[in-house]
């Protein structure tokens, strides 16, 4: 039976193992967390599909031209057209694995309004349709792992990705009950989710270190768009984190607005007359951090008071209950106060159409690869980017060759790089590095960005590695030690493409070059970590193929 190494048990991670059980290959998923744990059940609003089931006349070419539109010219048009043509049959395919969809009255899927999308398409359960989609999927996969096509290794950290005559030929993991190591041979497909590890404040798992895109970065994978981080326009701070108020919200009515003098202001619909609230992602989040920089406020308000209590009671119901819960507030009597957070990576690990990466035998699907969204998300899109990516990268891998098997000394290697760490000479806190380089991530990728920032974040980070260089943490540990000086490098990576990016676009504001720049910049920024250095050159977009 062929073998295929999965890193990830969420939608993009089981979807994929699904796919290749199907044809009788074998996945093994190697995860820190059960797929209930997974971040896939953090994603409350729907998933899109131009099912077209409201009579709006909606058409893949429309969801194919939002989604471009949104992704401001970044997007791979032949991936997103072929997203946007399965949109459908995915969804069709999920209800038939038993997620309970909201129906109208014909029995037919209903869609909500999203942001950014000119026709209700996005399908949903209440507001927390990951985690119904992930309870079907893990269903189906144990149906599976009776049968011994897939394997589960959960508590189980990735720690190096293979290579030999510049091939990805396995992977070492680490079981962290048992501490003990091993290699996997076999093509790796990533589906390990954002890199919120790297900036520990966002509305994602903090279990989603980004170690896994750090390791296939620094073996050479090249990775894109890293810049490109989305930030949800409304979150609430809870516990140290930020906690997503679903776009489901506004889709089913919610309002923002801001005070000002006394009374409420509606900037969205003022400004933004067609889709009001509902604009993308990007421009309701510059627009909170610019109305509240304006008036001094520190957050705007999200006002559910108008929504039509059945339509609470029947699609909103799990919003209220966390308001109520955490908020102690009920969003259908007060408004609910938000601000932007950190919510999702549109960059990640460059992949082709068919979600091969740079590096022969490195497959990448779900968040964690760059290639659908371009310099903004469309919100809904990314469980559909999921479970469809994990299925096209498992219908790539069934296509190509295997890889040759990992060096006979991979094993011994590892162990003289662990001793390597755990032999220097000096002492440093991996605990203090990690939260010094999530402020510094956080202090200079903000909404807004410039040079001088950016300029002084990549010092902070250069620091902590130059530091982290020359000593051992005992505590943290040699394995987990070296995880972080590679998630350093990735941070550094993703500094470096915002500053290399001198224009501003999607999700990345520049103050000090404020307009976008076609011309140099509807590219992809490519980051590669060649001879000890990050080196980032741009990439054309591919050009559309006729469909
Ligand atoms: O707001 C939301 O429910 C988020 C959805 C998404 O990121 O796709």
């Amino acid at each position: 039976m062929r073998r295929v190494v999965i890193i990830g048990a969420g939608i993009a991670a089981m979807s994929a193992a699904l796919t290749l059980a199907e044809q009788g290959w074998k996945s093994v998923l190697v995860s820190p967390m059960i797929s209930e744990r997974a971040q896939s059940v953090m994603a409350e609003g729907g998933i899109n599909a131009a099912l077209d089931t409201m009579g709006e006349g909606d058409s893949v070419r429309a969801h194919f031209c939002d989604t471009m539109a949104a992704g401001c010219g970044l997007a791979d048009p032949n991936a997103v057209a072929d997203l946007t043509a399965h949109g459908p049959e995915t969804v069709r395919a999920l209800a038939s694995l038993g997620v309970p969809f909201h129906t109208t009255a014909s029995g037919d899927i209903t869609l909500r309004p999203f942001g950014g999308q000119k026709k209700r398409r996005t399908a949903f359960v209440r507001s927390s349709t990951g985690r119904q989609i992930v309870t079907a999927l893990a269903r189906a996969c144990r149906r599976e792992e009776k049968a011994g096509r897939i394997v589960r290794l959960s508590h189980h950290w990735l720690q190096q990705i293979l290579t030999a005559e510049g091939r990805c030929t396995g992977c070492i993991v680490r079981d962290g009950r048992m501490g003990r190591f091993d290699v996997l041979a076999g093509p790796v497909l990533l589906a390990s989710g954002g890199l919120n590890g790297l900036f520990g404040k966002t509305t994602g798992s903090v279990q989603n270190t980004g170690a896994a895109t750090a390791l296939a970065y620094a073996v050479g994978a090249a990775c894109g768009n890293l810049e490109m981080i989305q930030y949800h326009p409304t979150t609430v701070p809870i516990s140290g984190k930020r906690v997503l108020i679903s776009e489901a919200a506004r889709g089913e009515g919610g309002r923002l607005f801001l005070r000002r003098g006394g009374e409420k202001w509606y900037f969205m619909e003022e400004k933004y007359p067609e889709l009001k609230n509902l604009m993308p992602r990007d421009v309701v989040s510059w627009e909170i951090e610019q109305v509240c920089r304006e008036t001094g406020e520190d957050r705007a308000w999200l006002d559910l008071t108008g929504v039509d209590p059945a339509v609470f009671d029947e699609r909103l119901e799990d919003l209220r209950a966390f308001c109520l819960e955490f908020l102690h507030l009920d969003p259908q009597k007060e408004p609910v106060p938000v601000y932007p957070g950190i919510h999702y990576f549109m960059g990640g690990v460059y992949v082709d159409r068919a979600h091969r990466s740079t590096l022969p035998g490195l497959y990448a699907a779900g968040e964690c690869a760059c290639q659908y969204h371009g310099a903004n998300r469309l919100g809904g899109n990314s469980l559909l980017g999921a479970v469809y990516g994990g299925r096209r990268a498992a219908e790539t891998l069934l296509r190509d060759d295997g890889p040759p098997a990992p060096p006979p000394d991979a094993q011994a290697r590892w162990t003289a790089a662990l001793r390597e760490i755990e032999n220097r000479p000096g002492r440093v806190s991996c605990r203090a590095a990690e939260g010094r380089m999530n402020e510094a991530m956080n202090d200079c990728l903000g909404i807004r960005r410039c040079e001088e920032e950016l300029a002084a974040g990549a010092k902070t980070l250069a620091d902590l590695s130059t530091s982290l260089a020359a000593g051992y943490d005992p505590s943290a540990g040699a394995p987990e030690q070296y995880l972080l000086e590679r998630r350093l490098i990735l941070a550094r990576a993703m500094v470096d493409s915002a500053r290399a990016r001198r224009e501003s676009r999607g999700a990345q504001y520049r103050t000090d070059y404020p307009k976008r720049d076609d011309g140099a910049f509807q590219k992809t920024t490519l980051a590669r970590w060649r001879a000890g250095k990050t080196e980032i050159t741009f990439a054309d977009i591919p050009k559309e193929e006729t469909p």
